[in-house]
């Protein structure tokens, strides 16, 4: 079933209540939440030593549990860079895939709002349909395609929970303009345009999984205007903007997704196809999760440094 349960919001209350009871006084009321995507939990080494609060998603009560290898389900609670700036780091997420609803893999975004989170930082591993894009580019969305939600499998169907939002939200504006100008700034001050690794602005398509896309399908996805695909953040997003959180999302380009048709049907061509030819297509960007995380590994370092450089520069104002 995808319809949000009637009593999300007392839920969510609750849960809020449950983690503000846990956490010291200057941790209490976090200004920005930062979901960390596959491999990219690095983000919790950058956070000052204390005061600092991790909770298990397992001890929170209404959580869901994360079930993918490479998600740890942790909630973690600190102060990040010179400015202290209280953080909530939401370290794994909960993926429709897994057989969550909609409602739970939205929930933790929810309970960060009533912490009194006002923004919300998103980063994913994402799949790279713009051929200009490479492993281990970083992609700052200014879009999304939600796929699930044009056909009804949404995070906000069934009634409306009026204490969060309204109705029908626009969406027009969900990837935060002056967010998006403050990263790009935050990357050349960092001095990270001199370097191999590219800073893009993207169209992120959500697709439910957990199968990677065919070709067919990465095609159809490019022509619809997509950058990257992934499986998870929009959901997230669309609650966030529902409930007037502000939102910058990052996907980390883990793979290069294959536009190329390669050999089709029974003609000429594939029954002359010699041994390594045939290897050659098997092997051709064949996505897999070993490699969405190494490609994690090797790019967090730089998404922390550019989450803290945004976060700092935030504080200023
Ligand atoms: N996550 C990482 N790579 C992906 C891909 N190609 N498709 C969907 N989700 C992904």
């Amino acid at each position: 079933d995808t319809l949000a349960a009637p009593n999300a919001y007392a839920r969510a209350s609750e849960t809020a209540a449950y983690v503000r009871s846990k956490l010291p006084e200057a941790l209490q009321k976090p200004k920005v939440a930062i979901v960390c995507g596959s491999g990219l939990g690095g983000l919790v080494d950058t956070i000052d030593a204390e005061p600092k609060v991790e909770l298990a998603y397992s001890t929170i009560p209404n959580f869901p549990r994360s079930t993918v290898q490479g998600h740890a389900g942790n909630f973690v609670f600190g102060l990040i860079g010179p400015q202290k700036t209280p953080v909530a780091l939401l370290v794994g997420r909960a993926h429709f895939y897994e057989g969550h609803t909609m409602d739970l893999v939205t929930f933790a975004t929810r309970v960060c709002k009533l912490l009194g989170v006002g923004t919300m930082i998103v980063t994913n591993a994402a799949g790279g349909l713009n051929e200009n894009y490479e492993v281990g580019d970083i992609v700052c969305l200014n879009d999304h395609l939600n796929l699930a939600g044009l056909v009804g499998i949404h995070p906000l169907r069934g009634p409306n929970i009026d204490e969060f939002g309204v109705r029908f939200p626009p969406l027009s504006d969900a990837y935060d303009l002056d967010l998006r100008r403050r990263t790009h700034k935050a990357w050349k001050k960092l001095g990270l345009d001199q370097q191999k690794r590219k800073l893009h602005e993207g169209v992120y398509a959500f697709v439910g999984g957990p199968s990677y896309e065919t070709r067919a399908e990465c095609r159809m996805l490019r022509i619809l205007g997509a950058d990257v695909v992934g499986m998870s953040t929009v959901p997230e997003i669309i609650v966030a903007r529902h409930a007037g959180v502000r939102v910058l999302a990052f996907s980390l380009v883990t793979n290069k997704a294959v536009l190329d048709a390669g050999s089709r049907g029974n003609d000429e061509a594939i029954q002359t196809l010699s041994k390594s030819e045939l290897n050659e297509h098997l092997n051709q960007g064949k996505a897999n999760h070993q490699e969405v995380l190494d490609a994690g590994r090797e790019a967090a370092k730089d998404m922390q440094a550019l989450v803290k450089q945004i976060l700092s520069d935030l504080h200023e104002d």
